[in-house]
């Protein structure tokens, strides 16, 4: 590793200061200019602002976590507020020559751009607020769709059956975490007519923006609303001092981001100012150590952790901040024991689960942690009996495959109540609690299925195209989401029709025998299958062949997976394209499960990055594909 000398003369500190002030508006470096010091690396940290409470809370966690690397030198630049300036920062950190960015946004579209040209020459990190796309290394910061879905239902509970109007108090427009919130919250809402959101205010993520606004806009109602929404506790307070200018009585208050500092959420809900905000961890401690990890080369860096939110209000706000202390005292010194993970695995029922399979069992010998993995064979209620022995056998964790989305409460309710936590493993379940798991370690199926139909629109040019889908499990997260990402871009793009979608189970027997009724029932029609996974496909194939047709020529295969069986149909011109999905799980699985043992948060998702394999590019990768 090149070590990068940081020259300490007064004189090139003075005059670079000088140049980052005049390029960057705000800026500050880690270390003093006076000393003489080589470093690893070079980061750059490029802020939206610093004067939001959130914000300010994510940079100093950026840099008590970087005050513990002594080889890393990080540079924080602060756009006050700017797309334009926040523009700048980021060109001139990269012309200043850093080894990897960690940008935090405000206005996604605008910048979304740039952060894809960064992430074309080195590793980015997308921090707390989200960029539209995938070109970036790692995302850390929340889900807030789910944050605003969330506080559409705590405000369905406060204002109870009756319902109420409501007014929400967005962050700024155009940017993905407002919006997200926005939708979630709407979304859920219009579901019960009762609840009536009467105006929408935006307020820039400012105290006084929302209190003007909302001063204005009530004083020309009659009727003042039942509730307000607010995007950050800032904007929550400003909706209070407004309401209290106005002599107004009895609206509820709910907020986000909980920081625990003055006028931060969590003293607005002790003071009873608001009545609920939702903790949004900023991921700064982890964006710094998944920073030295990339920049380490570890192989395997997840593609998003989704950080979890709490919702906090009087009935929970005193156990929180006790349990806070207790946990962060309570660490120390917690020597790390054997721990015992319960896994039910959902079958054997394609070359991906074998090796995930395997993977589970590998890392956990590595791990040292004692594995009791049991296979349900593709049956839900046997994958429930597992569980339910798990559960009095008191293991540690549970960890499992679920075969489809639906019939877990009651099993989980039951892990809940003997205090085991629950990792979801490669699928994620539908449940209303969401307390009843604990952490999803998996793909995103949605964009799997988003990638193999982009692939076919650009490759083909036809008019109309027709084409047979092979579908995965009914009812199962990689099936319901690989149909909803290819049609999502099929829609987009009317001369592409499914002529038919065959139900078959991710096995390689059933996808060749609806192969078989696809071709008696279309024959020379079809041009292109889409297969939910690849041993669907390679069945399809065979079941071509036999019909006297040429696969991968005279009719196209897409597959997900892209395992060395695919690898080998690519090679053979058979198989036209394969969407990765990841089954080395184990590891990050024994790492989550031993986290939890310690007592430590682990992030409500972590979404494994993956990648997509064409003919050629599948040639050179098959030698080290090892499953
Ligand atoms: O859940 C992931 C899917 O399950 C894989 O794509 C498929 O091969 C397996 O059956």
């Amino acid at each position: 590793m090149n070590k990068k000398v940081i020259f300490g003369t007064m004189l090139f500190g003075t005059s670079m200061c000088l140049f980052l002030l005049y390029m960057f508006g705000q800026t500050e470096m880690n270390g003093s200019a006076s000393d003489q010091q080589e470093v690893d690396y070079v980061i750059g940290v490029s802020q939206p602002n610093l004067h939001e409470p959130w914000q300010v809370l994510m940079n100093e966690e950026l840099k008590n976590e970087v005050a513990k690397h002594e080889n890393i030198r990080v540079i924080y630049t602060d756009a006050a507020q700017s797309t334009e300036q926040q523009i700048r920062d980021i060109q001139t950190l990269k012309e200043y020559g850093i080894d990897l960015l960690i940008v935090s946004i405000d206005n996604s579209s605008d910048l979304t751009p740039i952060i894809s040209d960064m992430y074309k020459e080195i590793p980015v990190i997308v921090l707390g607020r989200g960029v539209t796309g995938y070109n970036y290394t790692l995302y850390i910061g929340s889900d807030y769709y789910f944050i605003g879905e969330t506080a559409a239902k705590a405000a369905m509970n406060l204002l109870g059956n009756k319902g109420g109007s409501i007014v929400e108090i967005q962050g700024i427009t155009n940017a993905l975490q407002a919006e997200e919130r926005s939708k979630g919250f709407q979304e859920t809402l219009h579901k019960n007519p009762a609840y009536k959101i009467s105006d929408v205010l935006v307020a820039n993520w400012q105290r006084d923006d929302a209190e003007d606004q909302l001063k204005l806009l009530l004083q020309h109602r009659d009727n003042p609303p039942d509730l307000i929404y607010a995007h950050n506790d800032a904007m929550a307070l400003g909706a209070y001092r407004a309401i209290q200018s106005l002599g107004l009585k009895d609206i509820i208050i709910i907020g986000s981001d909980g920081v625990n500092k003055h006028n931060g959420g969590l003293q607005l809900v002790q003071e009873k100012k608001i009545n609920t905000t939702f903790i949004t961890p900023t991921g700064g401690k982890e964006a710094i150590q998944y920073a030295i990890e990339i920049l380490g080369k570890k192989e395997v860096i997840p593609k998003k952790i989704i950080l979890r939110n709490h919702e906090i209000d009087e009935t929970n706000i005193k156990n929180y901040l006790t349990e806070k202390e207790m946990t962060a005292s309570s660490h120390e010194g917690v020597r790390d024991h054997s721990l015992t993970l319960g896994f039910a695995q959902v079958g054997n029922e394609s070359e991906f689960r074998a090796a995930n399979t395997q993977s589970i069992v590998e890392a956990a010998k590595e791990a040292g942690v004692e594995l009791l993995l049991k296979n349900a064979d593709n049956d839900q209620e046997k994958q429930i009996e597992i569980i339910r022995d798990f559960i009095k056998q008191k293991v540690d964790v549970i960890a499992f495959s679920p075969k489809v989305e639906h019939g877990w409460e009651e099993v989980l309710r039951e892990a809940k109540e003997a205090g085991i936590p629950v990792i979801l493993s490669d699928r994620e379940i539908n449940v209303k609690d969401s307390s009843l798991w604990t952490s999803f370690i998996g793909s995103d199926f949605v964009e799997e299925g988003r990638r193999a139909a982009r692939w076919l629109v650009n490759e083909e040019a036809s008019e109309s195209v027709h084409i047979i889908e092979l579908e995965g499990t009914r009812n199962s997260a990689p099936a319901e989401g690989r149909k909803q990402g290819f049609e999502e871009i099929l829609a987009e793009n009317p001369n592409f029709k499914i002529l038919k979608s065959y139900q078959g189970d991710f096995t390689h027997a059933l996808g060749k025998k609806m192969m078989k009724n696809a071709l008696e029932q279309y024959g020379k029609d079809i041009d292109v299958v889409y297969a939910h996974n690849d041993d669907m496909a390679i069945g399809a194939i065979e079941a071509i062949e036999e019909f006297g047709l040429k696969p991968g020529s005279e009719i196209r295969i897409i597959s997900i997976d892209a395992t060395k069986k695919a690898f080998r149909a690519l090679s053979t011109g058979k198989l036209n394209f394969s969407v990765e999905c990841n089954p080395l799980l184990g590891p990050q699985i024994m790492k989550s499960a031993k986290d939890l043992v310690l007592g430590k948060e682990i992030p409500m998702k972590i979404i494994t990055a993956e990648r997509t394999f064409t003919q050629e590019e599948a040639g050179k990768e098959i030698k080290k594909r090892n499953y």
